[in-house]
């Protein structure tokens, strides 16, 4: 059996609107687990609460209910030293590395960073050979560990951010849309190196993003997200052949090059994204569903467990 690496139970995150009466449900009362070893997938349109949800499940914001449990324990109500400790273990890749790189550091002092705090004994020629070790590992030269972000290519200081993020031999990252703002022809260059990585290193990945061909390369599992809420979740196999969901299935009929559906048409998804601020009534995804029956309107539908483990928040009648 697989070993649960990360626990999340009815989780939810509102942030405050212009309404007080009415908070922003970026996540709302979802719950999934993620396996060691594992690359989870999380999809969905942008506004969704992907990035929410990772960073939840980083302890990087306090949710508004719920709970998160890594390797058993109780993270959300973990502080201080204790979390400090944790974080160690868990780091996250961000879109854009030029936004989360200092651009007052050389890549020597970043990378030195996560040491000089965690492993205070260090030396600083311990140090200067971890971070030479590091830069090696994601395919950067040596002299490069003097230099700062704005002196590198976008793909590099990508490597530059997933050096800093397995700094201390995490055991967990979440990806955010880590390719996403790179060039394509960067794209597979960046994530071979995370698939490495993740050999080499025993990782766990949360894999965000709103590339359904990149999500379908990388992952074992996957997580669809509409409105704050998880729609379906299931093993790649499970959501990219059986599309069970009907959002799913819009979802990837309007990808080019993977296979469509019995039809084969592009299924058009009408209407724009409600507000999280005024979710529908029912099921979130009944205004734009094309299967919409009165109970849609009325009860959210629950995630139902099918007879390959998917689970599908769905009214219709699925197998
Ligand atoms: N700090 C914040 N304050 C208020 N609203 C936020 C904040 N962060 C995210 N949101 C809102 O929560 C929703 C989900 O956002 P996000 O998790 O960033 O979605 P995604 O990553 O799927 O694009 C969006 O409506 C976004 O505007
Ligand atoms: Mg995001």
């Amino acid at each position: 059996m697989s070993e649960v690496l990360l626990d999340v139970r009815h989780l939810k995150k509102y942030f405050p609107s212009g309404d007080r009466n009415r908070p922003v449900k970026a996540v709302d009362d979802i719950s999934f687990q993620i396996f060691r070893g594992e690359t989870l997938g999380v999809v969905g349109e942008s506004g969704c609460g992907k990035s929410t949800t990772g960073r939840l499940a980083l302890n990087l914001m306090q949710p508004t209910e719920g709970e998160i449990r890594f390797e058993g324990r109780r993270l959300d109500v973990m502080r201080g030293k204790t979390m400090r400790e944790m974080r160690k273990q868990m780091q996250i890749i961000f879109q854009d590395p030029y936004a989360s790189l200092d651009p007052r550091k050389t890549v020597f002092q970043t990378l030195a960073e996560p040491f000089r705090i965690h492993n205070r004994e260090m030396s600083r020629e311990e140090i200067h050979r971890e971070v030479t070790r590091l830069i090696g590992c994601v395919g950067l030269r040596p002299e490069h560990i003097y230099r700062y972000p704005h002196e590198f290519s976008g793909g590099q200081r990508q490597r530059v951010g997933i050096a800093r993020a397995i700094a201390l031999n995490p055991k967990f990252v979440v990806c955010d849309e880590p390719v996403s703002a790179l060039d394509v022809s960067i794209q597979a260059q960046v994530i071979n190196l995370l698939q490495d990585i993740k050999q080499e290193y025993n990782l766990t990945y949360m894999f965000i993003s709103h590339d359904l061909r990149i999500i379908k390369h990388l992952c074992d599992r996957v997580m669809v997200m509409y409105l704050g809420t998880v729609v379906e979740i299931g093993s790649k196999e499970a959501i990219y052949e059986r599309r069970r969901h009907p959002y799913t299935q819009a979802l990837l009929s309007a990808i080019p090059n993977i296979r469509q559906t019995d039809t084969g048409k592009r299924i058009l998804l009408t209407g724009d994204i409600p507000s999280p601020i005024n979710p529908p009534s029912g099921c979130p995804f009944h205004p734009r569903c094309r299967y919409c029956m009165d109970v849609c309107k009325r009860e959210k539908p629950a995630l139902r467990e099918m007879e390959d483990g998917t689970r599908v928040a769905c009214h219709l009648e699925l197998v």
